[in-house]
């Protein structure tokens, strides 16, 4: 049943099959959300021990002797920073932890070029016409900081290997282009983690501007769907390679390891602006909740320590990814009504539905009790071009409501679709 090559009469025929599932759903008054990637309440659970890992009868100080409850050690614990260094595949002497949001070192580092500059160029606020490369389909809130700061967003096309290095390259020649989000690994929405010839090209960009740096937000570096995880170069070894050490710099988090709301922060950079950022962080806080630092490593330990329990993520996860895709593969294969990633790892999964259809069918949803990330989000300023792309977050919701929410939105995909080909 192809959309695309139905007869009219046909095509009226199963649109009215599909209203009438459609009523059935919202008479059923549902009240489902796959809206936000936050962990489900099993997920967190898994980490609830570490809260007793740190408590009056426990030892409070760090490996090197320093009371965790008092003020100090503006950079982290030397254990929390070497654990952080491995996972973001970093020398630990250039991880500066901080508190529970790698969101807000994002936006701090920002806040930081717009103020004082990188690289010994004027600070980015005094410089006009600044623009910022954002891959998409991507991270809302990536792009939200720097549409805040006063930035002109530039899309850049995601592949399947990662943003469309050919129209990057091409940007960086303009001085006025101040920097790149990206997510690497399990992209946010996509899934697509970038390939080794992707990580090279941008490792060596030689941007025109001397402050353009890339924010490489690892933030699903250690986050496996399956248990053959896809490989990313690391950007740091071969920026090493190519003497561009400050070309980047480095985020990532425990905020779906641990806590969200509770979890560890970090970041790293090359040492120029390494130092710069300790100077910042000198004048920030006179040292950042050590307690959390230390049950976070009394409970993760080492990078084993990390994999087993993202291993026990994925066990809660992947049955999650599992249904949403069987119920896409079931619903709307062969129909040219959409299209999805299949990701082996991170939070989401990316449906671009029949152009000019995306904002109907969430709006559909809605209609009928299922909430979904508003469309156009995925793209600079909330407007997808082409009003195609949906993001989809299985993690939150149990995998029986997921299922319900699942039969509704492919009804509401092919509500949009058929209701744009009979008004064609
Ligand atoms: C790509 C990406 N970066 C960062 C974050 C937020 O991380 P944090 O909780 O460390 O601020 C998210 C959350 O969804 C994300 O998808």
């Amino acid at each position: 049943m192809n959309f695309l090559s139905m007869p009219k009469p046909e095509l009226e025929r199963v649109y009215q099959e599909l209203l009438e599932r459609y009523r059935h759903f919202q008479g059923q008054h549902l009240d489902l959300n796959m809206a936000r990637g936050k962990p489900s309440k099993a997920q967190l659970k898994l980490s609830e021990k570490m809260l007793d890992l740190v408590n009056s009868s426990s030892t409070l100080d760090s490996e090197n002797g320093e009371d965790c409850r008092n003020y100090g050690v503006p950079l982290g614990l030397a254990e929390m920073r070497r654990l952080m260094a491995g996972m973001m595949e970093v020398p630990a002497e250039n991880v500066i932890i901080g508190g529970n949001a790698s969101l807000n070192m994002m936006f701090d580092t920002v806040a930081c070029g717009m103020t004082h500059g990188f690289s010994g160029c004027a600070p980015w606020l005094e410089q006009k016409n600044r623009k910022f490369l954002c891959p998409s389909p991507g991270y809302d809130r990536h792009f939200g900081v720097t549409e805040y700061f006063g930035f002109d967003l530039i899309t850049i096309p995601m592949t399947e290997n990662g943003p469309d290095m050919d129209a990057v390259e091409q940007w960086v020649k303009d001085p006025s282009v101040k920097g790149i989000w990206c997510v690497p690994k399990y992209q946010n929405p996509t899934g697509i983690t970038f390939s080794d010839d992707t990580v090279r090209r941008f490792a060596a960009l030689k941007p025109a501007a001397k402050d353009f740096r890339i924010f490489w937000d690892n933030a699903y570096c250690v986050h496996d769907l399956t248990e053959t995880p896809e490989h990313l170069l690391s950007l740091w070894s071969e920026c090493a390679r190519e003497e561009n050490q400050n070309l980047a710099f480095f985020f990532a988090s425990t905020s779906k390891i641990t806590f969200p709301g509770a979890g560890i922060a970090a970041m790293a950079a090359g040492n120029d602006d390494f130092a710069e950022l300790k100077k910042r962080y000198s004048y920030q806080t006179i040292g950042p909740d050590k307690l959390n630092q230390l049950r976070h490593v009394r409970f993760l330990k080492d990078m084993d320590g990390i994999h087993a329990q993202m291993a026990r993520h994925r066990a809660i996860l992947a049955p999650k990814f599992t249904a949403v895709l069987q119920k896409l593969e079931s619903e709307l294969s062969g129909k040219s009504v959409a299209s999805w990633t299949k990701p082996k790892g991170g939070y989401f999964i990316s449906v671009d539905v029949m152009e000019g259809c995306a904002k109907r069918v969430v709006e559909l949803c809605g209609g009928a009790g299922v909430k979904l990330t508003g469309a156009g989000a995925t793209f600079p300023y909330g407007k997808d071009p082409k009003d195609r792309n949906i993001r989809v977050a299985p993690s939150f919701p149990p995998v029986e409501e997921l299922k319900q929410a699942m039969d509704l939105f492919c009804i509401c995909i092919q509500l949009a679709a058929a209701e744009k080909l009979l008004k064609s």
